[in-house]
């Protein structure tokens, strides 16, 4: 939820950690810091609010020096005030951290650390980091007799690993101090971090976006370990001090995609780019040459894919609607009982998983900590884990038996738009995979195949409505209630529609299986209230259609996303989008479209940040 950067360089570390902060700014902008050593003293500014107003502060002040960590924050512990801001020191005002996580134990620790001399100015969590730090290193008596002697630097590498074993919880988390100004020390537990790996200079980051300007090459520390970086190069071990071989990657994005690209918005940018994304997430898998669809990912657990009895799908928000959309697909291609549920609902409950299950998680970011959660409980009961993830390397795609990655691109905008039709596209693909090697003809899936490699071209007809839908968008986005409707596989975009609407618009959209509709929410129904339905021509079409009969005769505002060429529903509905024919599994690939555009242009209209909206923040690592 909230970003990292830090740098030890030749270079005045301000302006590489004020850039780097601006690209994580979506993970958490409601305050921000630096703490920067001039190789003497320890420099620390902070803010609340956007990255612009600490910018500013630095321009006023005269810090200076090339080793630094910084930080912006979504507030968890306490609220989003300047003093609760990272970097946090210790009571010395010499050590100083930057951290992304939860200490699950921080008032056991804060009162021993109070009883023992140390003093708190924060609300935070991760204070305590800092004062333990302090107490471990500031404090001889903590060493065995022989180690008093132990030179500063390797004081520090001890205290701090001293320190992380006893925090429960999760940490991303840099260290400086003012008495060791050459040394950055870096470590993680269930929180990202990566250490860029430049030409005489280290960007370690929570996200890769932060590295990507300064070099492509980069390490991911796994879970537990840390690095210790200084002039003379780094070295990485666990947090117990066994060395690790750590593999150096290449980044896998550029930095092009994570530029707005001459779009407003990054979530703007994000939905046009879906004819591109889309047929990235195809290229190589959708084989319409050859009428087969190969998924690496999976092939070396396809045998046990196969044979399945049940599949279950946990995933939050967005990722969920995708799910959903997998329980009609993977009940309908493959004939596979499927369950979706909440991540944050399944990892409290007692889930019977019977022998023969597999467990799909899908997570855009791979942090989602409650999805992350989900797939540690049901690996523990046994299932096959099978990871549907965008960020490369990210934990949950570290920790499954096999995976499909969307390859979508980093998604920068907090509304997941791209990384939503990837999903769809990756389950479907799925599906067909599973399907052809239970029962499914050959010819049937040649028709999927065909239809499937159309979509991308078809999204982009679909963007060409966009002047269109902004008009509508005016029209209504000052009604504060809003109802989506749709069915069979409309029924998740029909939810999808309204998340947008409320995440980026703040109007109080719901979305409903139309049949609902009779069952209580009718009563809503005014002139004053927008219904969007999501109907285009397929299963239970008809029926849709006496839903909407049923919302005219009330005087309901209809706002309908419809098949090309159906004249029919103009005689109920006020506004119309359109999306191209295609097979009912693919449909919502197509529908959800012309919603991520209502939605956008309601926020904008609206007067929103639309990438970075109230209260959110990209990727959820709390609880
Ligand atoms: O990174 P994940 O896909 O695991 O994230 C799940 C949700 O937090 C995410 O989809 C969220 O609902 C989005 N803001 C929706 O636009």
């Amino acid at each position: 939820m909230c970003g990292i950067v830090a740098y030890l360089g030749d270079k005045q570390a301000e302006d590489i950690l004020i850039e780097g902060l601006k690209r994580l700014e979506y993970r958490g902008y409601d305050s921000s810091g630096v703490a920067i050593s001039d190789g003497k003293k320890l420099q620390v500014v902070r803010s609340s609010g956007r990255i612009s107003v600490l910018e500013k502060l630095l321009d006023d002040s005269s810090i200076s020096g090339t080793i630094g960590i910084a930080h912006t924050r979504w507030a968890t512990h306490g609220a989003a005030t300047t003093r609760n801001a990272h970097p946090h020191m210790d009571h010395t005002g010499k050590i100083a951290i930057v951290h992304n996580g939860i200490v699950e134990n921080y008032s056991t620790l804060k009162k021993w650390l109070i009883n023992n001399g140390s003093t708190f100015s924060s609300e935070t969590d991760s204070e305590v980091i800092a004062n333990l730090i302090s107490h471990f290193f500031y404090d001889q008596s903590q060493y065995d007799g022989c180690e008093v002697d132990m030179s500063l630097d390797k004081r520090l590498i001890k205290a701090v690993r001293m320190t992380l074993r006893e925090l429960d919880g999760t940490f991303g988390v840099t260290v400086l101090c003012e008495d060791v100004p050459g040394m950055l020390i870096a470590a993680r537990r269930g929180s990202p971090l990566a250490l860029g790996i430049g030409d005489g200079e280290y960007i370690v980051a929570s996200d890769a976006a932060a590295i990507v300007k300064h070099t492509t090459q980069a390490i991911y520390l796994g879970d537990n370990e840390m690095a210790v970086i200084t002039r003379d190069g780094y070295q990485t071990s666990t947090i117990e001090d066994e060395p690790v071989a750590s593999k150096i990657e290449q980044i896998e994005y550029s930095l092009e995609e994570i530029e707005l690209a001459g779009f407003e918005h990054f979530m703007a940018k994000e939905i046009f780019e879906q004819p591109e994304t889309l047929a990235a997430c195809l290229s190589g898998r959708l084989d319409v040459k050859n009428g087969q669809i190969n998924l690496g990912g999976i092939a070396d657990l396809s045998r046990k894919l196969v044979r399945a009895h049940k599949v279950n799908i946990t995933a939050c928000g967005t990722a969920w609607h995708s799910g959903l959309v997998g329980e009609y697909i993977f009940e309908e291609l493959c004939q596979l009982p499927t369950d979706v549920d909440y991540a944050s609902e399944f990892r409290y409950r007692n889930p019977i998983i019977e022998e023969g299950t597999v467990h799909i998680v899908i997570s855009q970011s791979g942090e989602t900590i409650d999805t992350l959660a989900a797939l540690t409980g049901a690996r523990q009961r046994g299932a096959l884990s099978l990871g549907i993830v965008n960020s490369v390397g990210s934990t949950i795609a570290r920790n499954t038996d096999c995976g499909i990655y969307l390859h979508v691109g980093p998604e920068i905008g907090v509304a997941s738009t791209k990384a939503f039709t990837g999903q769809l596209a990756v389950l479907t693909m799925m599906a067909l995979y599973i399907a052809r090697r239970r029962h499914m003809s050959q010819s049937r899936l040649e028709a999927y195949i065909n239809a499937m490699a159309k979509i991308p071209e078809q999204i982009r007809t679909i963007l060409g409505q966009s002047d269109f839908i902004k008009e509508t968008a005016q029209q209504y986005c000052d009604r504060e209630n809003w109802l989506f409707l749709g069915r069979g596989y409309q029924f998740p975009v029909a939810l999808e529609g309204a998340l947008k609407l409320k995440e980026i618009s703040y109007i109080h959209a719901e979305g409903l299986p139309a049949a609902e509709m009779k069952h209580g929410p009718i009563a809503l129904i005014t002139p004053e209230m927008p219904v969007v339905f999501v109907a285009p021509r397929c299963g239970q079409y008809e029926k849709v259609v006496g839903n909407m009969e049923e919302v005219k005769a009330r005087g309901g505002k209809i706002i309908a996303v419809a098949t090309e060429g159906d004249d029919e529903i103009r005689k109920y509905a006020d506004h119309v989008f359109t999306v191209p024919d295609t097979l009912d599994e693919l449909q919502p690939m197509l529908t959800v479209v012309p919603l991520q555009l209502l939605a956008y242009h309601a926020a904008v209209i609206r007067g929103h940040d639309v990438d970075k909206p109230r209260n959110l923040a990209k990727s959820v690592t709390v609880e």
